[in-house]
């Protein structure tokens, strides 16, 4: 395994962007002063106490295919939870929840060759191991510890590396019925919210290529939303 550990580094995520590094490398922080997260949110992670991971991989595929990269690491890591038993679903695109919590949070960003082939992907990925106590504004936070579960975050790099080889090698099919599986809210109508407001939907599908979601309402009418397009609202009592 090729590992580059930093002590401090602004991102994992920025490091594996900016430098040179072959196939299959792997960095990792003790602490990011500068961890980022989707939407432009910060990642916030106590020193020490979780994983925070960046993989460098050269997939050669068109951009149109980019969602079976996102399917891949969402799944590595409910494989990685499930060996210390801890039931984890992912929130589409690619959140992992446990119940109503989020335990990991995935960051894929891409290089293109050209304008439609991904060159070089960083998939950077947040895992909440020892931390138990999350500043106010995390909404709904939870860890491996939280889960019941104690284990050392530096033991793991090489656990996840190893179930994302996993997944990779497997038929893109396979890795989509599985990723249809163990999608958090699957079945029945749960509230939404869009441009136009809030609503009671349940998701109807997932585009395997671009990973569109397909949001059904109680009146039988479906949308198609991208990432970042619609959000699923989780009231505070749940
Ligand atoms: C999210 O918002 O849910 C995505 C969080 C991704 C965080 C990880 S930590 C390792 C890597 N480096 C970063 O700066 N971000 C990702």
């Amino acid at each position: 395994m090729n590992l580059v550990r930093f002590d401090t580094i602004d991102s994992t995520n920025s490091e594996a962007l900016r430098g040179n590094y072959p196939e299959g490398t792997i960095i990792t922080a003790e602490h990011q002063t500068n961890g980022r997260g989707q939407r432009g949110n910060s990642w916030n992670s106590k020193k020490s106490q979780n994983l925070t991971f960046s993989l460098v991989h050269y997939p050669n595929i068109h951009l149109a295919d980019s969602f079976q990269i996102s399917m891949v690491a969402a799944l590595a890591i409910t494989d990685l939870l499930k060996t210390f038993g801890i039931d984890s679903r992912i929130k589409w695109p690619n959140d992992i929840y446990v119940g109503n919590q989020k335990i990991a949070g995935i960051l894929i960003e891409n290089s293109l060759s050209g304008d439609s082939i991904i060159h070089k992907t960083v998939i950077g990925i947040g895992l909440n191991v020892r931390q138990t106590e999350f500043p106010s504004n995390i909404p709904n936070p939870t860890s491996m510890a939280l889960c019941g579960v104690d284990v050392s975050p530096e033991n793991l790099p090489e656990e996840l590396l190893s179930r994302l080889t996993f997944r990779f090698s497997e038929p893109k099919q396979t890795i989509y019925s599985r990723y249809r599986d163990l999608m958090w809210r699957k079945e029945g109508y749960y509230p939404y919210s869009d441009a136009e407001g809030n609503f009671m939907a349940k998701i109807s599908d997932v585009d395997i290529h671009t990973g569109r979601l397909s949001l059904t309402r109680e009146d039988g009418i479906t949308k198609q939303y991208y990432f970042k397009e619609v959000r699923a609202l989780i009231a505070s009592s749940e």
